[in-house]
C-alpha cells in the first residue's frame, strides 16, 4: 500500500454546480463518513479522488480512522498475485471493524472488483458492494441499493468513461503535485498482463478538459502535474462530428500526445509536467523533441523494457525487440541529453533461459537505468501467457534472477545520483525531509529526490537551486545556492 488517503480539504465551496447538487442530495448522505484505501498504481490512486469527488457531492465527508466509518472502500490492484494477497490482508481487517459495527458498508473497487466480479461476494462474504473502474458514477445507487439491504454490483466497462467532467478531490495531497488522468484502459495485449482485461478498451480524455483540470491545479498552488495513462504515447483524441461541419473542421483537429504535451506546457512555465507510462513501440521523436524544447517538461522517461531479449519481448507480446529498444534509448539521449530512463523489469518469464535472463543484464549495463521497479514473473488467471504458455520457472530461480537484476540496478542507480554530485540541480520544494524538519526535500527535473537545509527564504512549491555535495543511495544532499 502507498499512503492513506485522506483529502487535504473536503469540499471546495466555491465549485460550480454545488447548490444544484445539494438540491438533489437525500439528506441521508449527509455527514456519513467515507473511508477510501488505495493500492496498485498512480491510476488506481487517481481513481480514487474521482471516487471520492462523486461522494463527497452528495454529502459523504472523509475519515482517516476505518474504525469510525460509515463506508469503507478499498480500491484494488490485481497486477501480481501477492498485491492481491495484500489487499485480502486488509479487507480482513475491514470486515472485522465491520463485524463490530454491522451498519458498516465494505465496498471493493478497482482492478480486484473487474477481474473477480461478483465472485467476489461469494469469496468475502462481508464485503458488500463491487464497483469496476468504469462505474465509479453509479456509486450512490448502489449504495442506494445496499441500504435497501441488497447486495451491489457494477463492473461494467465502457468504451467512452474518462470522468473529463469530474473535478477530482485530492486526497493526501501536499498542494504541490497532482496526478491528472488523460486516457484510461490499454489495448496492447502484452501477453503477461491482467491490465486490459481489468481496464478495458483503451480510450483518450478531452484535451481541453485536462488544460482546465491543470490550469485549477496551477491556480491553486500547484507546481506539477503528472499525466497518467497506462501507455500515454498512444493518447489520440478527436472531436466528435459537430453539426457545424465548418466549426469542426477548421478549428479543433484533434490531438496525439506531443499536441497534448504541448498544450499543458504552455500553461505557465512554472507548472512543471511529468507522464507515465511511455511505451517502447509507440514514443515517437516528435515527443522527444516537443520535451526538449519546454523547460518545464522534466526529463524524465519511464520506459518499462521487462525483458532485455528480443525471444521473451516476442512471447511477451511487447511487440518491440532489443535493437528497436535500444534504438529509442539512443534517441532520447540524442534528442534530450542528460535526460533520466527509468524501467519495470520481469524476471523468470515463461520458458525464459539463462543466456536469455543475461541479455536483461546486459541491457541494463547499456542504458544504465536512473531507477527501475523489478518484479518477479506472476501468472494471472485468463491473460495470453496463463492460456499460451507454462509457467516453468522454479521459484528459486526467478528470485535469484530478480536478485542479480536488483543488485545491478542499485550500483546504477548510486552511479546515476553520483554524476549530480557537484553539480546545481532545480528542485521544486515538496516539504520537510521524511526523516528531519530541519531540511526540506523536492525533486530535481531528473526526477531524483533532493534533501537540503530549511530556510526562511523559500517554501514548499517554491523552486530553489541546490548545490548537490553529496549521496546517499537514493537521495542527493546539498545547499541552495
Ligand atoms: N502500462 C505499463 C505497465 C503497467 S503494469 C507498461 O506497459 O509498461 C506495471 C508493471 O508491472 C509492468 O511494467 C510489468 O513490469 C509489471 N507486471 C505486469 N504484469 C506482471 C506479471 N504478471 N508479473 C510480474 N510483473 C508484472
Ligand atoms: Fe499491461 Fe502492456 Fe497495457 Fe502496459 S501496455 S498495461 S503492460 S498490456
Ligand atoms: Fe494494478 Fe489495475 Fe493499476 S491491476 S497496476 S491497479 S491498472
Amino acid at each position: 500500500m502507498m499512503d492513506l488517503l485522506i483529502p487535504d480539504k473536503t469540499h471546495d465551496e466555491s465549485r460550480q454546480g454545488e447548490a444544484l447538487m445539494l438540491e438533489q442530495t437525500p439528506d441521508k448522505y449527509n455527514g456519513r463518513k467515507l473511508y477510501i484505501e488505495s493500492y496498485g498504481c498512480a491510476m488506481n490512486f487517481s481513481d480514487s479522488e474521482i471516487v471520492a469527488s462523486i461522494l463527497l457531492e452528495r454529502g459523504f465527508e472523509t475519515t482517516k480512522d476505518f474504525n469510525n466509518a460509515d463506508v469503507i472502500f478499498i480500491n484494488t490492484c490485481s497486477i501480481r498475485e501477492n498485491a492481491e494477497q495484500r489487499v485480502r490482508n486488509r479487507l480482513r481487517e475491514f470486515t472485522i471493524a465491520k463485524v463490530k459495527n454491522p451498519g458498516m458498508i465494505v465496498g471493493v473497487l478497482g482492478c480486484m472488483a473487474e477481474r473477480l466480479k461478483a465472485k467476489f461476494l461469494e469469496e468475502e462474504k462481508l464485503v458488500d458492494v463491487v464497483v469496476g473502474p468504469d462505474a465509479y458514477r453509479d456509486l450512490p445507487n448502489l449504495i442506494d441499493k445496499v441500504d435497501d439491504g441488497q447486495k451491489a454490483v457494477n463492473v461494467l466497462l465502457s468504451r467512452e468513461e474518462t470522468y473529463a467532467d469530474i473535478n477530482p478531490v485530492r486526497l493526501n495531497s501536499n498542494g504541490i503535485n497532482a496526478f491528472v488522468s488523460i486516457m484510461r484502459g490499454c489495448d496492447n495485449m502484452c501477453s503477461f498482463c491482467v491490465v486490459p482485461f481489468t481496464r478495458g478498451r483503451e480510450r483518450s480524455r478531452d484535451p481541453f478538459s485536462i488544460v482546465k483540470e491543470c490550469t485549477d491545479l496551477f491556480n491553486q498552488g500547484y507546481r506539477e502535474v503528472t499525466l497518467l495513462g497506462q501507455n500515454v504515447d498512444s493518447y489520440k483524441w478527436k472531436p466528435e462530428p459537430t453539426e457545424s461541419e465548418e466549426i469542426s473542421l477548421s478549428e479543433i483537429k484533434g490531438a496525439n500526445f506531443a499536441n497534448l504535451l504541448e498544450m499543458v506546457a504552455q500553461i505557465s512555465p512554472e507548472l512543471r509536467i511529468r507522464f507515465s507510462t511511455s511505451h517502447p513501440k509507440d514514443i515517437t521523436d516528435e515527443v522527444l523533441y516537443t520535451m526538449a524544447k519546454h523547460d518545464n517538461i522534466c526529463k524524465y522517461i519511464h520506459l518499462p523494457v521487462q525483458s532485455g531479449n528480443s525471444r521473451v519481448l516476442d512471447i511477451m507480446n511487447r511487440t518491440y525487440d532489443r535493437e528497436w529498444y535500444m534504438n529509442r534509448v539512443e534517441a532520447i539521449r540524442r534528442i534530450i541529453p542528460g535526460c533520466a530512463i527509468s524501467t519495470d523489469v520481469i524476471a523468470g518469464f515463461c520458458t525464459e533461459t539463462e543466456e536469455e535472463h543475461q541479455d536483461t543484464l546486459s541491457m541494463m549495463d547499456f542504458v544504465q537505468y536512473d531507477y527501475a521497479y523489478m518484479f518477479m514473473y506472476s501468472e494471472r488467471p485468463g491473460t495470453l501467457a496463463a492460456k499460451r504458455f507454462t509457467d516453468d520457472i522454479p521459484d528459486a530461480v526467478k528470485n535469484r534472477r530478480l536478485k542479480e537484476i536488483v543488485v545491478k540496478q542499485q550500483q546504477h542507480s548510486h552511479l546515476r545520483l553520483q554524476e549530480k554530485v557537484g553539480k546545481v540541480q532545480r528542485v521544486l520544494i515538496e516539504g520537510f525531509s521524511k526523516k528531519s524538519n530541519l531540511d526540506y526535500c523536492g525533486r530535481a527535473d531528473n526526477n531524483a529526490m533532493v534533501v537540503f537545509p530549511v530556510s526562511e527564504d523559500y517554501k514548499p512549491g517554491q523552486y530553489v537551486n541546490v548545490l548537490v555535495d553529496r549521496c546517499t543511495t537514493a537521495t542527493l544532499l546539498g545547499t541552495v545556492v
